[in-house]
Order: C-alpha cells, then sequence, then structure tokens
C-alpha cells in the first residue's frame, strides 16, 4: 500500500506548484519550431528568453491500471499575434486517452486527430473537464492575460511522444484577432 504522502498530492492552483513535486521548465529557447511565425519567434529569442511553462508530474507507478498526473502552469503572451503553447505530444501508447481540468486562467486545448488531421479547440478554464481521446495530439494555449493553470490526468503506460507532432508541427493554430482567440490554418490569415 502506498503512503498517504504518495496517496496526497497537494497543489496551489494558483502556481502550479505541487508541494516536494520540482517542475520541469520550458522557455522560449526549447520551443523553436513551435510558432507558425519563425521570424517572430527569432526576434522575440533575440530580445529575452522568458519561462513560457512549467509541468510538475507525479508518477508513483508504472503499472497497467495506474493513472499518472501532471500540474501545468503556461503563462500568457503572445509570439507574433499566435499565443503561448505547450510543445504539444501524442500519447507512446496511441490508445490511450487523457482528461484535463482547467484551475485557473482561460485557455484552450488544441486538439489533431492522428487519422483525419481533423483539429478542435475545446475551453480549458476552471469548472471545465476536456477530455482527450486516444490517437490525438493535444497541446494547451493560453488565450487569457493571468496564467493558465491545469491538471491533466493519463494512464501511466500512456508515455509522451513529442516527435511525430514536432515533425510537422500542428496543422492550426491559434491565433489573436480583434481581441479574440481565432482557430485557423498554419497557412492561413485573419
Ligand atoms: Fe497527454
Amino acid at each position: 500500500m502506498l503512503n498517504v504522502e504518495q496517496l496526497l498530492s497537494r497543489f496551489d492552483p494558483q502556481t502550479g506548484e505541487i508541494a516536494g513535486v520540482p517542475a520541469v521548465e520550458r522557455h522560449l529557447s526549447d520551443l523553436r519550431g513551435c510558432f507558425a511565425d519563425a521570424a517572430a519567434y527569432e526576434q522575440a529569442l533575440a530580445v529575452d528568453n522568458p519561462l513560457v511553462y512549467t509541468v510538475a508530474s507525479v508518477a508513483l507507478a508504472g503499472g497497467a491500471g495506474d493513472l499518472n498526473y501532471a500540474v501545468g502552469r503556461l503563462m500568457p503572451g503572445c509570439i507574433g499575434n499566435e499565443f503561448y503553447l505547450t510543445k504539444g505530444h501524442f500519447h507512446a501508447w496511441r490508445d490511450a486517452a487523457e482528461i484535463y481540468l482547467g484551475l485557473s486562467g482561460d485557455g484552450l486545448m488544441l486538439l489533431e486527430d492522428e487519422m483525419t488531421g481533423e483539429s478542435r479547440v475545446v475551453p480549458l478554464r476552471p469548472h471545465h473537464v476536456a477530455y482527450v481521446p486516444g490517437h490525438t495530439a493535444h497541446r494547451t494555449v493560453n488565450v487569457g492575460p493571468e496564467p493558465l493553470i491545469y491538471i491533466g490526468v493519463y494512464p501511466a503506460r500512456a508515455g509522451h511522444d513529442y516527435d511525430a507532432i514536432a515533425r510537422t508541427n500542428f496543422r492550426h493554430l491559434v491565433v489573436e484577432h480583434d481581441g479574440q482567440p481565432v482557430l485557423i490554418p498554419k497557412q492561413g490569415k485573419v
């Protein structure tokens, strides 16, 4: 039996910190190739290399029925007119689904079906649960002025495949247009 410290985590819904769990940090320099406007990316990186997001993961056991979870914190900002985002990934075990619960801030989940390439966005904010089916690339996007904090729960055996989506990046992106987030095709204009 796991001990109480393992059975219970305490997290801060404002900072995304889980007590006692170190967070992985991703700075702008770690996100090369993720933003559609490469010139705007290089321009921003020449000025500063800000923290874009952190992920604190809890993985206690790796059995077939086990669950892992992670709290993410994605900062507000834009590269060009594209909102700050996470790298995004497929699960290495493609059948594995995941749920995301918004804790604070205002975000979107960008989903892309591996087979059809179909894209969809769903809100990620407090009181929302977003379901990510298997075989679906997923990334989070902060479309608000505050940090976006959320928790993702997924099968322990899901694994993370960052390379498959990194080769092409997502087919769609979320940009700011007239003060609103808009989903557009990568080559599109608003
Ligand atoms: Fe995932």
